[in-house]
């Protein structure tokens, strides 16, 4: 969980969202950061001192999975509502915001989960230039029963009386929709409305100055010292070795550790890259026998990203030692990476996923980490490669996980399974590209699963191995869809797999959404 650190100038008008374990609090800072106003996401037990220390313009309770009148529901300190700091509480936030100022939170009588009709009640501070009825996404159990005098109601649903209110003495507001998600159409606006109606924000944050004041944090923080920074090829790292290396030039030296896990060519194009166009102090480390051997026999997903984390990490101290001075590893986790593993593990986020990046790492890590992007979405870090003058063809790439093609090849992780996993992989995207579909796409890959079935190939009987293709749609990996790609596209993969890749003698696709799929099959 990012802490909030002291506001820089361009930082003035800082809003800080609570988190109370809701799988989308990462949306609401990304849908703040789209009006311009810079957001932080910070715990939820942030006591209130701290925050009148930090003077944020506004403060955003999240959403989450507890229920207000639970033992042990995760709470704010009360204090921060009388900070005279305007508060937006978003669906448990509001039920908190509403109980904590003297109201009742108890079960709906009905729970009420997607789409409503919302009627308008007043009109002049977050529902300002709004039309009503607005249609709102609803996803809750519980809902305010009663509020306390002084809470005027602000608008309603069938189902819930107490849709939206808000204080009349105090800068307290509260929805029981979500307005962060794409199903509540007026939703920015609503935020918009509470940022600069409530909050008087100006808007005037911009990512370039995201930049600017990393590059300033990362050479206070680094000093003399020299960095490594990890690459993969993926835009994440490259953005990562971008930023550092603007911010303390040759003291930067890049590894690559090629784990024998990576897409085809892969190794070969982030060399000639990194070598040619940036020019860095790029150490590549030839592994992959090292990671078949901790991966024997393993077919569990997170115990495979638990090997790979460690034996990444080992290759990455044995080639630091060859690197004097090397005091700090940059890695590229993002936001979500964060909040998909639980990083906050005294925090209500649930677990779904250990990344590599983030959980397998070993508590007796020789280096100090440095994270530039663990505030950012996947889309903000490509604006930033742009703005940082990365080749195109670096920020679009699709994205790839750390663990790489183990934790697409599905069961154990054989030198055999990955090569017809890598070749079926290359088809796929040789064809999407082809399709001039890879920017539509947000990612595409083949997955090889621990299945045989039975074909026919010539006159003989074959049983051999399911392949399955994925394909999704999405702005920021949080949410997916699967693509509904040219079925002519769709046969053209499927008929090159078949006939060119030995072993392989079906191939399925993959329509499933996240969530309640993952965009990986481990
Ligand atoms: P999921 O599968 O969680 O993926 O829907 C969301 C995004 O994260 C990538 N991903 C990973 N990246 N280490 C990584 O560095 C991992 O262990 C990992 N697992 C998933 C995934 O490819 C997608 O872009």
């Amino acid at each position: 969980m990012p802490t909030a650190a002291p506001a820089s100038p361009q930082q003035t008008e800082r809003v800080l969202v609570l988190d109370f374990g809701s799988q989308y609090a990462q949306l609401i800072a990304r849908r703040v950061r789209e009006q311009n106003v810079y957001c932080e996401i910070v715990r939820h037990d942030l006591a209130a001192a701290r925050i009148r220390e930090l003077a944020p313009r506004g403060i955003i309770l999240s959403g989450g999975p507890a229920s207000v009148y639970e033992a042990g529901a995760p709470r704010c300190d009360a204090e921060l509502f009388r900070l005279g700091i305007p508060v937006l509480g978003i669906c448990y936030g509001m039920q908190l915001a509403c109980d904590a100022l003297g109201g009742s939170v108890r079960g709906a009588p009905s729970r009420e989960y997607g789409r409503a009709e919302c009627e308008i009640l007043e009109a002049d501070t977050l529902f300002a230039g709004v039309a009503s009825p607005a249609e709102v996404w609803m996803s809750h159990g519980d809902r305010v029963d009663a509020v306390a005098a002084g809470f005027v109601p602000l608008a309603r649903t069938p189902a819930c009386p107490l849709a939206a209110v808000r204080h009349r003495d105090l800068p307290v507001f509260g929805l029981q929709f979500h307005p962060e998600v794409t199903h509540t159409p007026a939703g920015g606006a609503i935020l918009a409305n509470f940022l600069r109606r409530a909050c008087g924000c100006s808007g005037a944050w911009r990512l370039d100055d995201f930049a600017r004041t990393t590059i300033d944090r990362l050479r206070a923080t680094i000093g003399d010292d020299r960095v490594i920074c990890g690459l993969s090829g993926g835009v994440d790292s490259a953005v990562v070795a971008a930023l550092l290396s603007r911010a303390i030039g040759d003291r930067l030296s890049c590894i690559l550790v090629d784990n024998g896990l990576l897409r085809r060519h892969e190794a070969t194009a982030v060399i000639e890259e990194f070598t040619t166009h940036f020019r860095t102090d790029l150490h590549v480390v030839r592994a992959e026998d090292r990671f078949l051997d901790v991966l024997a026999g393993v077919t569990e997903p997170q115990e495979k990203r638990r090997r790979i984390g460690r034996a990444f990490v080992e290759c990455f101290t044995e080639e630091a030692a060859k690197i004097a001075g090397a005091r700090f590893l940059a890695q590229g986790t993002l936001y979500p990476d964060v909040i998909e593993s639980g990083a906050a593990a005294d925090g209500p986020a649930a677990t779904i996923k250990l990344h590599h990046n983030v959980g397998g790492l070993p508590d007796d890590l020789k280096f100090e980490l440095v994270e530039p992007l663990r505030d950012l979405f996947k889309d903000e870090v490509r604006m930033l490669g742009l703005q940082l003058g990365l080749p195109e063809r670096i920020v679009w790439r699709h994205p790839f996980p750390g663990p790489g093609l183990a934790v697409r090849c599905l069961g154990e992780v054989t030198k055999a399974r990955l090569d017809r996993l890598r070749d079926a992989d290359a088809i796929v995207l040789e064809e999407l590209e082809t399709a001039g579909l890879m920017r539509k796409v947000a990612q595409a890959f083949a997955v090889l699963l621990p299945v045989q079935s039975v074909g026919v190939m010539g006159d003989a009987r074959t049983y051999d191995d399911v392949l399955a293709v994925r394909a999704v749609e999405t702005e920021d990996f949080m949410t997916a869809d699967w693509s509904h790609l040219p079925h002519e596209l769709l046969a053209r993969m499927s008929t090159r797999i078949i006939n060119e890749v030995r072993g392989i003698n079906r191939v399925v696709y993959d329509i499933s959404s996240k969530p309640p799929a993952t965009i990986e099959w481990e």
